[in-house]
């Protein structure tokens, strides 16, 4: 019997999309049998990424490229933390409106995860706004995908 698959998931968020993207995700994941936590990135250190398998973080981002102002600390201890072994996802909800800004806390935060020596689980996911349906079918692949990959490294 292969040991159960854990995961974390951090979301940062102002109006509620980025939220709905992390219930997304962790519900995926719970549906696949792996044991998962939903957690709000102020109320987070990323210390918790020690426990896990599966490392998420759903960003917004603000002001032209800015990343949420309450997850600074969380992405500064982040780049810091040692987590090889482990796999990372990243999928955030921007807005397009912004165009060369769009989406760009997802990019930093898959920098940051990469600093740490873990695996790029599945291709980060940038997401217009509220999720849409075609949005919802993407996050179910990128879960599977880290799914995957986390068994792979079991
Ligand atoms: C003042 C302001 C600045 C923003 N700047 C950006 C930006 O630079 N890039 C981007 O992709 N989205 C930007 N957005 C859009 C938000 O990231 C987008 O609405 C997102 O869905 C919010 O996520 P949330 O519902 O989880 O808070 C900005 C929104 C506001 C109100």
């Amino acid at each position: 019997m292969t040991n159960m698959i854990t995961a974390h998931v951090v979301y940062a968020t102002i109006t509620g999309n980025n939220e709905d993207i992390a219930d997304i995700v962790t519900e995926h994941l719970e549906d696949a049998g792996v044991k998962v936590t939903e957690t709000e990135i102020s109320q987070t250190d990323p210390s918790v990424f020690e426990d896990v398998d599966i490392c998420v973080v759903c960003p917004y981002t603000y002001d032209e490229g800015a990343l949420p102002e309450e997850g600074l600390d969380f992405y500064e201890d982040l780049s810091d933390e040692k987590l090889s072994g482990k796999v990372f996802g990243v999928a955030g909800s921007g807005d397009t409106f912004y165009e060369e800004y769009y989406n760009v806390s997802v990019d930093k935060f898959e920098e940051a995860f990469k600093k740490t020596g873990a695996t790029i689980g599945a291709d980060s996911v940038k997401i217009n706004l509220e999720p849409d349906e075609d949005d919802i079918k993407k996050l179910d692949a990128f879960t599977e995908k880290l799914i995957e990959k986390a068994k792979s490294l079991q």
